[in-house]
């Protein structure tokens, strides 16, 4: 394989470049079905070769035991069923984007305004994905902005908080435990635990515990006493459609921005599958890697134009504040790679095939907690609206942990989740369940019929265990991986999954 890229010595390019073709052919081949480097390194002349295996060699053959890892995690993603609601399957482009020479180049700055010289495509680029990520969620561009340089969701939080409040600046998002993410402001009563509460002054609100649902009221209540100069509408848990108008009020009566962290629902929302947060908010942060199915990667749009407040006409100053947070304050050089991974991503929101994508995303949700309730699991809320839903375990006798391990062990991926009023965070009562990466497999309701399936079995077989292990965690998993009684259902069930699953295709490299 080596050979056919290193060819053209001393003039006898020509018959080499034959011999090795030849020789080669097989592996050509092969190559070009994963997608890899079958390129001849020549200069403009075509004399010399740039001879570096280091520089030039696929990575099966530069680092084996890297790739040997890679093709494992392939396999497993191949194998199992994925229903981490945050995770997802990019597409080819997207990951063909992500390997590209972008990743080489330095852009500090804006487009048209770049530290480094070059940067011309780098600019289109960039503005391409400006212009597409705004027509994603149908916006004006007289009315909004938008940075796509924050490397990911976190990054896109922080970098609004500190352009938009500053330092100790107060922020309200919802509590971790009741659906929050960490970059809500999360705290303990003993530990600043996210970064966002130890630069910034946060005060949770609640979901109600009797309905678990979003307590606007005590929102409103405690909003009147902290006077938040920024309230966050954002879940990273939580299956009903969020109400902007009423956060909009409440921000208002407090005289807050008002910003969404749409990053787990921002596919539904550009297929118009839930409630666009646009209309009410000053700012959106996003995600890119969820239900939009792009790159790793963070967004965030902001207000354009004029606003009222208190009844006098100003204009909007958040453009300078967040893009100077993004860089220099918090960032360097953008991630190229992604941003085109992003750009490419945007564009597929416009088609027919990604909205269709999206309401399946809803009904195979919405399927699977009906398929669990039918089988006696408590749903949070009694359903869902959206790409998610929690279900408390702790009803069917169990813990989310061991909800989680027994579902892993039959390659069945979750995660445990607090459900409203649990006490500990690290032993919560539920697990949420989402469908956006199933549903890139192509599961319908049919097949979420036997997914709903298979996870019933999964937790009748943890109850079986729990019987002989008693109620502590460590035991549950020695009976479970010690057991032979218990491996040999657990393997059979596993074998069940697997065979299931591997019928339905992954987009990306065939084996990476
Ligand atoms: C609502 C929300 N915001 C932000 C993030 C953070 O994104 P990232 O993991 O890309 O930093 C997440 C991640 O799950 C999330 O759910």
């Amino acid at each position: 394989m080596l050979g056919i890229r290193y060819l053209s010595h001393h003039g006898s390019f020509k018959r080499n470049h034959l011999l090795a073709n030849l020789k080669n052919c097989t592996a050509l081949l092969r190559n070009i079905s994963k997608g890899v480097n079958t390129n001849r390194k020549m200069s403009g002349t075509g004399q010399t070769v740039v001879d570096s295996k280091l520089l030039h060699s696929n990575v099966w053959e530069t680092d084996p035991e890297l790739f040997n890892l890679m093709k494992k995690e392939k396999q497993r993603q191949k194998h199992g069923i994925e229903l981490i609601a945050s995770e997802n399957f990019t597409s080819l482009s997207v990951l063909q984007c992500l390997s590209s020479c972008l990743h080489n180049k330095y852009s500090e700055g804006l487009p048209g305004n770049r530290y480094y010289g070059g940067n011309e495509y780098i600019d289109e680029i960039e503005m391409l994905c400006q212009r597409r990520a705004l027509q994603a969620y149908n916006l004006s561009s007289q009315k909004w902005g938008v940075n796509v340089q924050p490397y990911s969701g976190s990054p896109a939080n922080f970098a609004a908080y500190t352009g938009v409040v500053g330092a100790h600046g107060r922020i309200m998002g919802l509590d971790l435990p009741d659906g929050g993410h960490l970059t809500h402001g999360f705290f303990t009563p003993t530990k600043k635990i996210s970064a966002t509460s130890i630069f910034f002054e946060s005060m949770p609100y609640k979901v109600d515990p009797r309905t678990g649902l979003i307590d606007y009221n005590l929102l409103q209540n405690t909003a009147q006493l902290f006077k938040p100069q920024l309230i966050i509408a954002g879940v990273s848990c939580y299956s009903r459609a969020l109400d902007y108008k009423k956060f909009r009020e409440i921000a208002d009566n407090v005289g807050a921005y008002l910003m969404a962290d749409m990053a787990h629902i921002s596919g539904l929302v550009a297929a118009g599958v839930t409630p666009s947060p646009f209309e009410y908010c000053d700012i959106v942060t996003t995600t890119t890697h969820k239900s939009l199915r792009g790159p790793r990667a963070g967004v965030i749009f902001f207000r354009k134009g004029k606003r009222e407040v208190g009844g006098k006409i100003i204009e909007y100053d958040l453009e300078s504040k967040i893009n100077q947070a993004v860089f220099p304050a918090l960032q360097g050089g953008p991630h190229n790679n992604a941003i085109a991974a992003m750009a490419t991503a945007f564009k597929q929101t416009l088609s027919q095939e990604f909205k269709d994508y999206q309401h399946q995303i809803v009904k195979n949700a919405r399927r699977l907690a009906a398929g669990l309730m039918e089988k006696g699991y408590k749903i949070l809320t009694d359903g869902t609206d959206v790409h998610m839903l929690l279900v408390n375990v702790k009803d069917a006798g169990l813990s989310g942990a061991k909800a989680e391990t027994i579902l892993e062990s039959v390659h069945i991926a979750c995660n445990k989740n607090t459900v409203p009023g649990d006490k500990s965070a690290l032993n919560p009562s539920g697990i949420r369940l989402g469908t956006p990466a199933i549903t890139t497999r192509g599961f319908t309701e049919k097949d979420v019929d036997n997914v709903a399936d298979f996870i019933d079995r999964g937790l009748k077989l943890a109850k079986e265990i729990e019987k002989l292990s008693g109620p502590k965690i460590t035991d549950f998993k020695r009976v479970l991986f010690e057991d032979d009684d218990i491996q040999v259902k657990v393997k059979a069930l596993q074998n069940e999954v697997t065979q299931f699953s591997s019928k339905f295709p992954l987009p990306g490299y065939e084996e990476y």
